[in-house]
C-alpha cells in the first residue's frame, strides 16, 4: 500500500466489492483466516483455501515437555518458558542418543534457553551473543540460580557473528563437530550466517527459527538453495519480507480496531503530503502512542509534520475535514481492504523462504525436517527448521 493508487491494480476489483459489503466483524474473521459463509464460493475464499494449505507446517510431534521445577523459569516471561519447554526437550533427546554433545545459541540474549539447557539436560552451552548489556545481565543471573546436580557450564560469549571475520580461530573452538547450533530468532540474516557457518564446520547440526525477515537483503540473502535458483523463484522485495515478518498472534476485535486506525492515520498522513506537499514516495515515520491515534487526526498530523520538520500553514479543522472528505475515506477503505487481503499471504512467504533454507541445507547433506514448535497465540515465529548432518 506504501505505493497507492499504482498498486491497487493487483487487487481483483471483485474481491474488494466483496469485502466493502461485509460489517467490521466479518472483515474481523477474514484477517482471522476464517472463511466466513458470506464469502463462501467466491473466488476470494478460494485464495484464502490456498495461502492457507501452502501455510500449513505440521505440529513437532516429539517435543513433550519435561515438567521442571519453577524455580527453572524464574524470572523468564511466559512466552519464552513456553518456547523453552517446547526445545528443550528435542536438543535433549539428541543428547541421549549421541548426537550431539553441546549447543551454541546464536543471539542467546540473557541466555535462559542456554542454561535451562545446561542446567537441566546436562548438555554444556555457550550463550553467543553480540548485546554485552544482555550478556553481562545473564552472567550475574547465572550466579542467582540454584545450582543442580549434574549440571553442565554454561558460558558467554561476546562476538558479532558473522561480520567479525577474522574470529575464524575462536568460531572453529565454538563450531566443534559434535557442536549443535540453536538459533531463537536469529533475526534476517543471522539465521543465514548461522546456516552457513553450520555448513562450513561441518558441525552436528541446528535447530533454528527466523524472525525479522525485513531485516534481510532482498539480492542477497534469498535464495540460498540451487533448487529455488534453478526454478524461477518470486523475487521477494522488501515488502514481501516485511509481509512474512508479519505477526499471526490471535487479536482481539479491540486490536483489531487499534490496528485499523493506525492505518488509517498513517495513508491520510500519505495521502496529505502527496495532494499538499508532492511527497510521492512513503516516508518513515514511526508509530508513536495508540492514545494518538484515538484522538483527533489533526492532533496525529501536526504531530508527524513537525518531526518531518515540514513547516505548514494549515489549521486543526482543514486537517479533520480532509480526514473526513468522502473522498479521503473511499480511499483509505479501499487501502484498509486491500490491506487484508495482503495480509492472508504473510505466513505462506514465510513457509516459502523456509523451504528454500530447508532446501540449501538437504543440498549440503543434512537431513532437515520443518515443523511448527509453538502455539501460535503464544509465539507466532514458531516455524522451526531441524537439520542433523548425514553420517
Ligand atoms: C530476537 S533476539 C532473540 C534472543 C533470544 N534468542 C531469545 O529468544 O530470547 C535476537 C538476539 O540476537 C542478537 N544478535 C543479532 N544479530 C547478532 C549478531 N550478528 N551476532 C550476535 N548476536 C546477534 C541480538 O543481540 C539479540 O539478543
Amino acid at each position: 500500500m506504501n505505493e497507492y493508487p499504482r498498486t491497487i491494480k493487483a487487487y481483483p476489483k471483485e474481491w474488494i466489492e466483496l469485502l466493502d459489503g461485509l460489517t467490521e466483524s466479518e472483515l474481523f474473521a477474514i484477517d482471522g483466516k476464517f472463511i466466513i459463509d458470506k464469502i463462501q464460493g467466491s473466488t476470494f475464499a478460494k485464495f484464502m483455501e490456498q495461502a492457507n494449505s501452502l501455510s500449513t507446517v505440521d505440529f513437532q510431534k516429539n517435543c513433550q515437555e519435561i515438567p521442571l521445577e519453577d524455580w527453572a523459569y524464574n524470572g523468564v516471561k511466559k512466552k519464552k518458558r513456553h518456547e523453552i519447554q517446547k526445545i528443550a526437550p528435542v536438543i535433549s533427546e539428541l543428547k541421549k542418543n549421541n548426537q550431539i554433545d553441546s549447543v551454541v545459541d546464536i543471539g542467546g540474549g540473557v541466555g535462559h534457553l542456554s542454561r535451562v539447557l545446561a542446567h537441566y539436560h546436562s548438555i554444556p552451552t555457550i550463550s553467543l551473543d553480540r548485546n554485552l548489556e544482555f550478556q553481562k545481565i545473564g552472567k550475574e543471573r547465572l550466579k542467582k540460580y540454584r545450582r543442580i546436580e549434574n549440571a553442565a557450564e554454561v558460558e558467554f560469549v561476546s562476538l558479532n557473528f558473522g561480520s567479525d571475520i577474522d574470529n575464524h580461530d575462536l568460531l572453529a573452538q565454538i563450531f566443534k563437530p559434535n557442536s549443535f547450533g540453536l538459533g531463537l530468532h536469529t533475526c534476517g540474516p543471522l539465521a543465514n550466517t548461522l546456516i552457513n557457518q553450520t555448513i562450513e564446520f561441518k558441525t552436528a547440526g541446528l535447530l533454528n527459527f527466523g524472525c525479522c525477515y525485513h531485516s534481510l537483503d532482498p539480492k542477497n540473502d534469498f535464495p540460498l538453495s540451487q533448487f529455488y535458483k534453478s526454478n524461477n523463484p518470486l523475487h521477494l522485495s522488501l515488502y514481501s519480507l516485511t509481509l512474512a515478518t508479519r505477526s499471526h498472534g490471535q487479536m482481539t476485535i479491540s486490536d483489531y480496531q487499534t490496528k485499523e486506525r493506525v492505518k488509517y492515520y498513517r495513508y491520510a498522513l500519505h495521502l496529505f503530503l502527496v495532494q499538499y506537499f508532492q511527497k510521492k514516495d512513503f516516508i518513515e515515520v514511526g508509530e508513536c502512542n495508540t492514545r494518538i491515534y484515538w484522538g483527533a487526526f489533526s492532533d496525529y498530523i501536526s504531530m508527524k509534520l513537525k518531526e518531518l520538520n515540514i513547516e505548514h500553514q494549515f489549521s486543526e479543522l482543514e486537517f479533520n475535514q480532509f480526514f473526513d472528505l468522502a473522498e479521503t475515506k473511499m480511499k483509505l477503505r479501499e487501502m484498509w481492504l486491500c490491506n487484508l487481503i495482503r495480509w492472508q499471504l504473510g505466513r505462506t512467504l514465510e513457509v516459502y523462504l523456509l523451504i528454500d533454507r530447508c532446501l540449501y541445507l538437504e543440498e549440503q547433506g543434512f537431513n532437515v525436517s520443518i515443523a511448527q514448535y509453538f502455539k501460535e497465540a503464544l509465539s507466532p515465529r514458531n516455524i522451526g527448521i531441524l537439520a542433523l548432518i548425514k553420517k
